[in-house]
């Protein structure tokens, strides 16, 4: 069990030890000297850097961390992800994201990928220059992307992100929810006749996408589109072909990927189809090479200068340790505007559990809430709680050091807000400070003005926000999550969570509309919700007759 492991409880007693230390009085000039903590704790890996300092940690938890990362089988875990094997029991799968953005001959499916990928640049390139056509021979200008979790929030975060790169002729639109709303918000504007859907789904069973596919077709259809022209407009892609083809979607518009690729570690694989068509197949190489990149570094760089391991380890520093619910992901990127909802699918997915490897529970906390928002725009909004609320929340920023956007004087405030928000979580602001602001007239405000600083802070850091810096930025976090779930012992590759709600979810589905004596009982508050929703779904019936 992970937390009888020696280093864990060697980092017990230092935590202990360290925990009423100030990082301000660590920063502080005279205790500081170079090496400065800056120099110490700023570390490099696949082109981004990560400066560390600003968190509760010396020299000593470093090499504690790495200790428990060794303990706990890191490197055994990782090799045997890149080698293929099993390391997802319960599904009887491999996760081979990896191998999607492999360049040496010998990774395993090596062929099959770039077979496919090829397939893909082909039909981007057909889409992208016009050369493909609606049925009345108009050239695409809208993509929707119809997928949720991992065949959406992917995708959709890094077309988002490099957008600066996308091709202006084509505009990418993504439908996930099942709530009618956001497919009618996408339609309702666009022409059918200039239009392709990507109906993205590995089962391609999965209610919302399903649901949305066939609204679309219906679409299609109502808006002129013959039947026999709908391969004109719908590619479909899955690891599930057959199910593809039953759908009514032509054999050749079939994109595969396979039961070894995870929903959420999908976007390198024929998953990324709109960001292929968005920024075009040699751009769509660079994000695979970033990614590569990183994966080089994780395998070859040693536990202590390991990003992927550092700052997972200091996730499990501050959520094991020093008791931390929750992290903030905080770009400073309007382009990585995205990044939070899809980092919160493959934290909280993968590692958002309770049962270990071996099948007994854990007795220690597992995956922290993740949440975010890009900066300067949650200072403007919840940076007071992390400032002044009781609760610390360890941080990650993200700064790009670039813009990449022609306008003036806006980066250098950019980076100066999410320079001076670690610095002040950092400092925070004494009793004697406060009073010096609060003036001799308005001694009340004191306690008002006082920070309590010491707040952690990760700050990673991007030369430039572009493909190949990207697709390093995103493999860095997954490679984060396969370390935690290493030192907590549980597999984050499945996600047995996610089916209860489903089976309940169409028993539900059909009490809404059964028959007054089929509907089936539910406790008193499921039964009042349903027969409130029986009644609101009659009159709107009623009223649309
Ligand atoms: O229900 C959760 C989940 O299975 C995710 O893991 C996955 O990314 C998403 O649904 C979509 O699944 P699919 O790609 O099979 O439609």
């Amino acid at each position: 069990m992970t937390n009888t492991l020696p280093a864990w409880s060697t980092l017990q007693t230092h935590y202990e030890q360290i925990r009423d230390e100030r990082l301000r009085d660590w920063f502080a000039s005279a205790n500081d000297t170079a090496p400065t903590r800056a120099e110490r704790f700023t570390f490099a890996g696949g082109g981004l850097a990560a400066d560390l300092s600003k968190n509760r940690i010396t020299d000593a938890t470093l090499k504690l961390l790495a200790q428990l990362a060794r303990e706990s089988g890191v490197e055994a875990r990782r090799d045997a992800m890149f080698a293929g094997e099993i390391v997802n029991p319960t599904e009887g799968r491999a996760a081979l994201h990896t191998a999607l953005r492999a360049t040496e001959p010998d990774a395993p499916f090596h062929a099959q990928v770039l077979a496919e990928r090829a397939k893909m640049a082909s039909f981007a390139d057909a889409v992208r220059s016009g050369a493909w056509t609606g049925y009345t021979g108009k050239r695409i200008r809208h993509v929707v992307n119809i997928g949720i979790g991992g065949s959406d929030l992917g995708p959709k975060m890094v077309v988002h992100a490099l957008k600066h790169l996308a091709t202006p002729d084509i505009t990418s639109h993504f439908v996930s929810n099942v709530d009618g709303a956001d497919l009618w918000r996408v339609i309702e504007h666009i022409d059918p006749e200039e239009t392709l859907a990507i109906i993205v789904s590995k089962t391609f069973t999965t209610l919302e996408t399903m649901t949305n596919a066939r609204s679309m077709r219906a679409w299609f259809v109502r808006n002129g589109c013959p039947e026999s022209e709908l391969a004109k407009h719908f590619v479909g892609v899955s690891a599930n072909p057959a199910e593809v083809v039953k759908f009514g979607i032509a054999p050749d518009n079939v994109f595969e990927m396979w039961d070894w690729v995870g929903g959420r570690y999908s976007l390198w694989s024929a998953v990324g189809l709109s960001i292929m068509i968005a920024i075009g197949p040699q751009q769509f190489d660079e994000l695979l090479a970033g990614a590569h990149d990183m994966d080089r570094h994780f395998r070859d760089a040693p536990l202590e200068r390991n990003l992927p391991v550092l700052l997972g380890m200091i996730g499990i520093w501050y959520r094991n340790f020093f008791g931390s619910q929750s992290y903030l992901v905080a770009p400073y990127s309007e382009a990585l505007h995205y990044l939070p909802s899809y980092l919160q699918q493959l934290e909280m997915e993968s590692n958002g559990k309770s049962a270990r490897l071996d099948g007994h529970l854990v007795d220690y906390p597992t995956a922290a809430v993740t949440w975010g928002e890009p900066g300067t725009n949650g200072q403007h909004a919840f940076f007071q709680m992390l400032h002044q609320g009781p609760t610390i929340v360890p941080i990650d920023f993200i700064a790009v050091l670039t813009p990449e956007h022609p306008l003036g004087d806006h980066h250098p405030k950019l980076l100066a807000n999410c320079f001076a928000q670690s610095e002040a979580l950092m400092l925070g602001r004494t009793e004697e400070e406060a009073r010096k602001v609060a003036g001799p007239d308005k001694p009340e405000l004191v306690p008002h003005l006082m920070f309590p600083g010491n707040r952690p802070t990760t700050t990673l850091l991007v030369d430039a926000l572009n493909a190949r810096t990207l697709g390093a930025l995103i493999a860095l976090y997954e490679h984060k999550v396969l370390v935690q779930a290493a030192v907590w012992n549980i597999n984050p590759f499945d996600q047995w969570g996610v089916e209860l709600g489903k089976i309940l979810g169409k028993v539900v589905e059909a009490d809404l509309t059964a028959a007054p004596g089929d509907v089936k009982q539910h406790d008193s508050s499921t039964a009042a919700l349903i027969a409130r929703a029986r009644d609101a779904l009659k009159h709107e019936g009623a009223s649309g007759s």
